[in-house]
């Protein structure tokens, strides 16, 4: 059975006493997580080293919302994958369409992102999502295939072990438009099939990948219990720890 992991994405979101409060809240409605699941938090960048304190011993892990592909440097504004591990940093997502449509983000960059993510041994979550454009001009079997070729450029199987790739349609991203659980099993089948094409099959049915796009309390266990959706990114709901709680819980009803 894979592994199904929940992850809460704060975006830009919560400042450190609001994390204090969240991060609180959550452990409280979530001393542990049910067998075969896990849990990530993402908050922002001022929060992490709070929040790797705060959730020490609990069942969630702690990951980032970004990195930089390089080590050190001079580059204003950025935050290296050392220093996320620092401050205890288990995971990071990587490839975010808000990262790629604002901030020209490329399948190229992540790909160079998730090596270095991967060198450090932070988990990436690669997102990959088709927009309402191209779905509507009936490419998005197309798009995904390049995007998944593209992030994955070079990994070993060793690297896909602890990959975890997020199918996010940006049309579904804080707009409550969900994906039909028939539209999200479509694509993820779609891309374990493409990973199985460039490794093998015993490696793709291994592929933990998760759903992202509105999902909430009462429309994730219709979703997550699609073959092979395994897990969700949410947005919106993860800021609320009963909502966040209440998809935990879904994951293995
Ligand atoms: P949403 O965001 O759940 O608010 O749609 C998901 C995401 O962007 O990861």
């Amino acid at each position: 059975m894979r592994t199904m992991i929940i992850a809460g994405n704060w975006k830009m979101y919560k400042d450190v006493a609001e994390t204090r409060d969240l991060i609180t809240a959550l452990k409280a409605a979530v001393p542990s997580v049910p067998a075969g699941v896990e849990s990530i938090i993402c908050p922002p960048f001022t929060s992490l080293a709070l929040a790797g304190e705060l959730l020490k011993g609990s069942a969630f892990q702690l990951g980032g919302q970004n990195m930089s592909q390089h080590d050190e440097g001079a580059y204003t504004g950025e935050v290296s994958g050392k220093m996320l591990k620092a401050v205890g940093c288990d995971a990071v997502i990587l490839g975010h369409s808000e990262r790629r449509q604002y901030y020209g983000e490329t399948n190229e960059l992540v790909n160079l992102k998730a090596r270095k993510a991967l060198a450090l041994g932070l988990r990436p979550i690669i997102c990959v999502g088709e927009t309402l454009e191209e779905r509507e001009k009936d490419i998005t079997a197309q798009v995904i295939t390049t995007q998944v070729k593209g992030v994955l450029s070079g990994l070993t199987p060793q690297d896909m072990a602890k990959v975890v790739i997020a199918y996010e349609p940006v049309w579904a991203i804080g707009t409550g438009k969900v994906a039909s659980p028939a539209q999200a099993q479509e694509v993820h089948q779609l891309i374990r099939k493409q990973v199985a094409g460039q490794y093998d099959w015993a490696l793709a049915e291994k592929l933990t990948i998760q759903y992202g796009g509105s999902v909430k309390p009462d429309n994730a266990a219709e979703i997550l219990a699609q073959n092979d959706v395994d897990g969700a990114l949410v947005g919106g709901a993860c800021l609320k720890a009963d909502s966040f709680a209440a998809i935990i819980k879904a994951a293995r009803p």
